[in-house]
């Protein structure tokens, strides 16, 4: 059989880097990368999240400036999320569809110094909402439905307003993609973007998160549970993302990464559209805590953990090691 050994060796094509570059199935580039980052309200204010190694909440100014870096790696998409102080948190989250609020601020401000990066902002109500959940609850800490998605509506709005080529709602309500696209759609935004975290699971990996947007103490019945996914489920986010795409997503998220690489293979296989996955705020402090113990090594295995979101069909990766991962890459080549 001419398959069999010694016929075929399969270390044959392992023999050497150029060789094993050149069968590689998969490669990451900077292309792929989408880079989180928290915006602090003031000026001139830089802080540490401490379970989050490296990465710093930034002032407006001062995330401007870093920006320089960033895009000079090749980094060329953002995620936004703005750190609200409790005054401005209510039960109504009035403060998510301000036209002034500091999404909107930063989404112009930057796209005024940077106008060829692409800004992607959260669509949900946690920020904003003094209790801490993503939705409006009811007197028993239920987050309503239809009543959370009218204030999504108006906050995605704010966000094309201001200049977002991407809204992504995070927040899991049913519905809200429909109902956001048609509001884009009405208001002439035509060419806005919506990435829908449409598989967001109800994940003890947004710990170090919630810690830097300063969302954590206050969560309203301590889980989010009754909308965000059970881990135990698979099918039903192929669901979510059949909906999502119907609505009028136009690219689709897995969140968190790297424990629900299955959902990322089964979403691309199903659907065959954008898929992106975000390698959560947990998920970047584990490898952190790992690299500091000098349990694990950085540069190899940031690459890996990043090169395992392709391998599972994703098109992007949103992930805290982006500025890491781009030197790395930017060597390599
Ligand atoms: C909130 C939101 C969360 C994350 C992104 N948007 C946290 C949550 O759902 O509680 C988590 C990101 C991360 O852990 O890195 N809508």
């Amino acid at each position: 059989m001419t398959t069999s050994f010694p016929n075929k060796r399969m270390r044959r094509l392992r023999a050497k880097d150029a060789l094993r570059s050149l069968v590689a199935e998969h490669a990451l580039s900077v292309d792929d990368l989408i880079y989180p980052v928290f915006v602090l309200p003031g000026e001139n204010a830089r802080e540490a999240v401490p379970s989050m190694p490296n990465v710093e909440r930034l002032s407006l100014d001062l995330l401007l400036l870093e920006m320089e870096n960033w895009v000079a790696l090749g980094i060329r998409t953002f995620a936004l999320f703005p750190v609200t102080p409790m005054a401005l948190k209510t039960d109504c989250a009035k403060e998510a569809f301000n036209p002034e609020g500091l999404t909107q601020t930063a989404l112009s401000a930057i796209k005024e110094k940077y106008p060829e990066v692409m800004l992607m902002s959260d669509v949900a109500l946690d920020p904003f909402t003094s209790h801490g959940q993503d939705g409006l609850i009811d007197a028993d800490g239920y987050v309503v439905n239809d009543e959370t998605v009218e204030v999504l509506v108006k906050q995605a709005l704010s966000h094309a307003e201001a200049g977002a080529d991407i809204v992504a709602p995070s927040d899991m309500m049913d519905g809200r993609i429909g109902r956001i696209r048609e509001a884009l759609e009405s208001k002439g935004y035509v060419n806005t973007c919506i990435m829908a975290y449409s598989a967001k699971y109800a994940s003890s990996y947004y710990g170090p998160f919630r810690d830097a947007v300063g969302s954590a103490a206050n969560i309203k019945g301590g889980n989010k549970k009754t909308y965000q996914m059970d881990p135990a489920n698979s099918n039903e986010a192929l669901h979510e993302i059949a909906l999502d795409i119907e609505e009028g997503a136009d690219m689709v998220m897995v969140k968190p990464g790297m424990p629900y690489l299955d959902i990322v293979r089964r979403c691309k296989d199903e659907f065959n559209v954008p898929t992106f996955a975000y390698q959560v705020s947990g998920e970047y402090a584990m490898h952190q805590a790992a690299f500091a113990n000098g349990w694990l090594k950085e540069d190899e295995v940031v690459l890996e953990s990043l090169l395992a979101f392709k391998r599972a069909g994703a098109d992007g990766i949103l992930t805290y090691f982006a500025p890491k991962a781009a030197e790395l890459l930017n060597k390599s080549y």
